[in-house]
């Protein structure tokens, strides 16, 4: 069960009016996820997964956002010893990195997870055209169809569209499952039972979660809004296992997108140490004093842990704010955990920050800018 080290004053009037409001909100699928898994859903994502491990040496994961974090942090972190191996693309708008993955599955066997809620979002669809052809070349159109796993609307939208007009095999993002909640659906299952790691016990994990984590999450919750209106308006998520990098950009993606708006939220940053304590260290112990650090602690082995003292000691000494939450084990029901902890913890705090915590209409400036260069 994960556990946090502090606590703090929970309004319970305000939270179950929070929690009330989550759950009738259109996008507040992912709430009672855990508890309502589509097993015939499952089924066929551990088929579609078995043909891809028998058939590719590769499964190109095409997504941006949050239809790319949730499962890439998992993969990092997990290492798991699939017999296919992941490629990721359609995550930049970078020449050289899409040219670097298509030189990587060179003349590998490989399938293709094209995965966009919106299926029109730019990044994939320029890498979904590569693959496609690369897949064409390499099977012919025919055969080639049978290798695209799209996940994507269940009745919309350009990605959806050509699936159902060429019979690619097809998986649902929910509607009422936003992007950056929705690794707990087809949308990380998949990738990641190609990849090799236990889903069920993933989602057990976040089962588990489901009963246990809403009073540390709420504290944690009610602990950064306090911090956030004292002025600390930066939280540090500082892991001490380096594998668990991309779980970082999963943290700041789900934070970043669900509370920066309206003026409002923490900036979320991240640090691995030991690594960043010779980069960032400086800067922690006795830098300026805007920020707080939530410690992100899985206490592997004891040198680990011995780690986690000294530094938890050192930073409150100078006198950072510093939170640990303690995950009970590195392994997919222990991530499981830790996915449903923090997704409800985020949608909480939004929520007491007084914004909506499942759109995020900021991202869309950018994409108006560069649709309208494109244009020209
Ligand atoms: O969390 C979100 O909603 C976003 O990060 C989206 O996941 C991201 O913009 C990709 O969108 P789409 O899945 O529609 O391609």
């Amino acid at each position: 069960m994960i556990t946090v080290n502090f606590s703090s004053k929970v309004d319970e009037a305000r939270l179950s009016q929070i929690l009330a409001e989550i759950r009738s909100d259109a996008m507040g699928g992912w709430l009672d996820l855990p508890k309502r898994v589509d097993m015939a859903e499952l089924v066929r994502i551990k088929e579609a997964a078995k043909k891809i491990n028998d058939e590719s040496e590769y499964l190109v994961c095409i997504g941006i956002g949050g239809s790319y974090l949730g499962h890439r942090a998992i993969i990092e972190a997990l290492r798991p010893k699939g017999e296919t191996k992941i490629i990721y693309a359609g995550n930049s708008l970078s020449r050289r990195e899409l040219d670097r993955a298509l030189e990587k599955v060179g003349d590998h066997d490989f399938s293709i997870n094209v995965i966009s809620k919106s299926g029109t979002t730019l990044e994939p669809a320029i890498a979904f055209e590569e693959f496609k052809k690369k897949l064409v070349e390499k099977y012919g159109a025919e055969d080639a169809k049978t290798r695209i796993y799209a996940t994507t609307d269940a009745n919309k939208g350009t990605l959806h569209d050509e699936a159902v007009a060429n019979g690619y095999m097809r998986f649902v993002v929910p509607d009422n499952i936003g992007g950056r909640y929705s690794v707990l659906t087809a949308v990380g299952l998949l990738p990641l039972a190609v990849a090799g790691v236990d889903v069920e016990k993933l989602l057990e994990g976040a089962s588990e979660a489901f009963d246990t984590v809403a009073g540390p999450a709420s504290e944690y919750a009610s602990m950064r809004y306090t911090l956030g209106s004292r002025g600390y308006d930066t939280e540090v998520f500082a892991s001490f296992e380096p594998s668990t990098l991309y779980f970082n950009e999963w943290l700041k993606q789900l934070f970043g997108e669900s509370e920066g708006k309206n003026k409002q939220g923490i900036f979320p940053a991240s640090v691995i140490y030991s690594t960043d304590l010779h980069s960032l260290g400086q800067f922690m112990q006795d830098g300026r004093r805007n920020l707080f650090e939530t410690v992100i602690n899985f206490p592997t082995d004891e040198m680990n842990q011995k780690v986690v003292a000294a530094v938890m000691k050192a930073h409150t000494a100078g006198n950072i704010p510093v939170l640990a939450i303690t995950v009970p084990s590195f392994d997919e029901k222990g991530f499981g955990e830790l996915v449903y902890f923090f997704e409800l913890a985020c949608a909480i705090s939004a929520k007491m920050f007084g914004v909506n915590p499942f759109d995020q209409p900021g991202v869309e400036a950018y994409k108006t800018e560069l649709k309208q260069l494109l244009a020209n």
